[in-house]
């Protein structure tokens, strides 16, 4: 597998990178879960689960075959993350699971969208076909994102999660490349 290191340019013309996460990426990526998990209304997580010496020894272990952990850094500051596993069974060898987010002062400029591409380039690589995503029914905003590249509704769980006192669905999406 290529290293990922892409150059994209954000809504207003500034450049930003998509690259591969390193072990000295872990404490950016548990404040970002963190920050993100306490917003409440965009992820699962409430919080990390894992310390940054754990993330630390995750990003060192994990196989590039099988999972990518990707940052993205704009002006030297960590703007998001994506993590993509795909399966490792011959049955769903084809198939890729990811999760995403950005801290809330970079969102709405386009890194989202780039993170997305780059981590499909991953799969592509990797030979992966059909790539998901779980996504709350009122998180419009990152719904438009992955529809505007493809990814359509495969399925819905009711009432899957309680958010702010509010039943929410989670919705399945879904993208063959
Ligand atoms: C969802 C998220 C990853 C999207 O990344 P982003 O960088 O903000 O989105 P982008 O700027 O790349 O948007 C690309 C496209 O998605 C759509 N979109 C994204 N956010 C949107 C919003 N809030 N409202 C409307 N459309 C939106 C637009 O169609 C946009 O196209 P455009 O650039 O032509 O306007 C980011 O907002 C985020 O981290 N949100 C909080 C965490 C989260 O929701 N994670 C996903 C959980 S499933």
């Amino acid at each position: 597998m290529n290293p990922i290191h892409q150059t994209f340019q954000d809504r207003h013309g500034a450049p930003y990178v998509v690259r591969d996460a390193t072990p000295e990426d872990a404490p950016h990526l548990v404040e970002l879960l963190n920050r993100v998990g306490q917003e409440e209304i965009y992820i699962a997580d409430e919080r990390a689960q894992l310390s940054a010496e754990q993330e630390a020894s995750i990003i060192r272990a994990r196989n590039p075959e099988v999972q990518v952990i990707l940052v993205a850094e704009q002006n030297g500051q960590t703007a998001g993350s994506l993590e993509m596993i795909r399966g490792i069974l011959r049955k769903n060898r084809h198939t890729a699971l990811f999760g995403m987010a950005l801290m809330p002062e970079f969102r709405g400029r386009r890194i989202g969208r780039g993170l997305l591409l780059a981590a499909e380039d991953w799969a592509r690589q990797a030979g992966v076909q059909k790539i998901s995503l779980a996504v709350f029914a009122t998180n419009h905003g990152a719904i438009r994102l992955y529809q505007s590249l493809g990814y359509q509704e495969e399925g819905r769980r009711h009432r899957q999660y309680r958010l702010n006192d509010d039943w929410v669905d989670e919705i399945w999406m879904a993208h063959w490349l």
